[in-house]
């Protein structure tokens, strides 16, 4: 049995717990969309042809912010093919991901879901083909109240209101050589410093986000971020940052030790962003936004690469449909504690993707709509993670890595809204429960105790088409709370979520 003894006091804070922390990510890609969100004709889709058991489960999934309409799709995009009467849409090569892209679902149809769901749109501008000119006219489009061209086209297209689209994305993963117009860090930075700045003679209300590196693993990871900075710092709110984790060879251990490369990630990212701030004796602060995050099985995909013909560009074909087990859910677990453990700088997230690509919800067409396993660490951090994230101190046994070495075989975040303190923990040990004692006796707690989350005999379990529930939340009986003190046993490889009630002070 393995032990850790945490300490949590609620007057150390690291930074409020902002929703847009908890977003998505929908790209036209595969079957996200078409075959995915919207399926006309399915037993529970509406007359927009938005499915209805798919609009529950993200609900319920507890997604704020939703980035769109990609990904590497965006680069390639002309946003005016997704908007006027859907019958007159072109049909258009996407290049990204060689498929078709048949436009019957564009921005008005989007932001009609994103109503449905009850999730805000943060849009990216295609900075691949396209530039400053088409972004700021795609502004006017969204935000202008009326009186211009790009206004009137909007009313003539069903809506007078303006979206008021606040979140935007200056290009995706320019760094990335697979990107249809990458370019270099010099060439990027300028190009987003000069879009940024059309965008706010629009509209000077924005948050901007410039592209981060497409991953801590390129080349030029952290060079990027400085020139970019270099250029578009006075200009934009947040860089981004793109992470995807995965199991290689076997290697359990240091799958579930991936928040310890988040962390560090992440805190790279903030050395290098203060590092500009310093060097233009900057006041300004500029924050992280993880705006592509998840485990992808990518070495699977590649494998799978197909060589596409001239006449081959299938419409909504099955792309990174990734099945994720109770172990992927663990980690997604541990990175969300990252996540937490970092709100004072990343102050926006995107879970990426939502549905059916590499996705916490699958659909199949004609048939139902289930929860992946890690749809469950997600939603139960969604809703409990309120008010401020509190620092944690962890005194944890050790347990061995081949990646990272020897790592905490706790991870742990905490949050408190006053009444209620959530705790969010991780045991990393393959084969022994961790005893955790949590000492609370700064934060007053009443004895109301519950604990969820996620583990199985075979951390291989998943769910999918043959059996939609095998993995599901379970309860963990073990929370004991006496004289402040909380013990709860943490079974192996597994992700756990207390939450306890506290007598609510002013302070907190
Ligand atoms: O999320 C899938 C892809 O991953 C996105 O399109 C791209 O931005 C990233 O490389």
């Amino acid at each position: 049995m393995a032990h850790a003894h945490l300490t949590i006091n609620p007057a150390f804070t690291v930074g409020p717990v902002r929703r847009r922390l908890f977003g998505g990510f929908v790209e036209h890609l595969g079957r996200h969309i078409y075959d995915g969100i919207h399926e006309p004709g399915h037993p529970s889709a509406g007359p927009d042809g938005f499915r209805r058991d798919v609009i529950d489960l993200v609900k319920e999934l507890g997604i704020s912010t939703v980035r769109y309409p990609g990904g590497n799709f965006v680069s390639g995009y002309n946003w005016e093919d997704g908007v006027g009467p859907v019958a007159e849409r072109p049909r258009r090569l996407d290049l990204a991901w060689h498929s078709t892209e048949t436009n019957q679902v564009g921005l008005h149809e989007f932001q009609h879901w994103l109503d449905l769901v009850g999730g805000e749109l943060m849009l990216a501008v295609n900075l691949g083909t396209r530039g400053p000119k088409e972004a700021a006219e795609l502004l006017e489009y969204t935000n202008v109240p009326g009186g211009t061209a790009r206004a009137a086209q909007r009313a003539a297209n069903g809506r007078q209101e303006p979206f008021g689209i606040a979140m935007w994305c200056l290009g995706n993963e320019m760094d990335g050589p697979w990107q249809l117009g990458h370019r270099d860090a010099e060439d990027y930075g300028k190009l987003a410093a000069m879009t940024a700045k059309a965008m706010r003679q629009v509209d000077p209300d924005l948050k901007l986000v410039a592209c981060g590196s497409s991953g801590r693993g390129m080349p030029t990871f952290g060079e990027w971020e400085r020139v970019v900075l270099t250029h578009a710092y006075d200009d934009v709110d947040y860089i981004s940052c793109h992470a995807y984790y995965q199991e290689h060879d076997g290697d359990l251990g240091s799958f579930l030790a991936s928040g310890v490369d988040m962390d560090s990630y992440i805190e790279s990212v903030v050395a290098t962003v203060d590092h500009v701030r310093t060097v233009k004796r900057s006041s300004k602060r500029v924050d992280l936004a993880f705006d592509e995050w998840n485990i992808w099985y990518m070495s699977r995909w590649q494998e799978q690469a197909r060589t596409f013909t001239i006449d081959e560009w299938p419409v909504a074909p099955r792309l990174l449909e990734d099945r994720y087990t109770v172990a992927d859910a663990v980690v997604l677990g541990g990175l969300l504690i990252s996540l937490l453990n970092h709100a004072d700088r990343v102050t926006s997230a995107n879970l990426a993707q939502l549905v059916n690509v590499i996705a916490p919800i699958m659909t199949e067409p004609g048939g139902p709509a289930w929860r992946q396993t890690t749809f469950f660490p997600f939603s139960v951090t969604s809703q409990a993670a309120r008010g401020d994230a509190l620092r944690v101190l962890v005194d944890a046994d050790e347990t061995t890595t081949a990646t990272f070495g020897a790592v905490p075989v706790v991870a742990a975040a905490a949050t408190s809204d006053g009444p209620t303190l959530s705790v969010f923990l991780q045991n990393r040990h393959l084969s022994e429960a961790t005893t955790v004692t949590i000492d609370l006796r700064a934060s007053q707690p009443t004895g109301a105790v519950s604990a969820r989350g996620i583990w199985d005999t075979d951390v291989r379990a998943a769910n999918d088409l043959r059996d939609t529930q095998r993995v599901g939340l379970r309860t963990n009986d073990t929370a004991r709370l006496s004289d402040g003190l909380l013990t709860v046993e943490l079974p192996p490889v597994s992700w756990t979520a207390l939450t306890v009630a506290r007598t609510a002070s002013d302070e907190v």
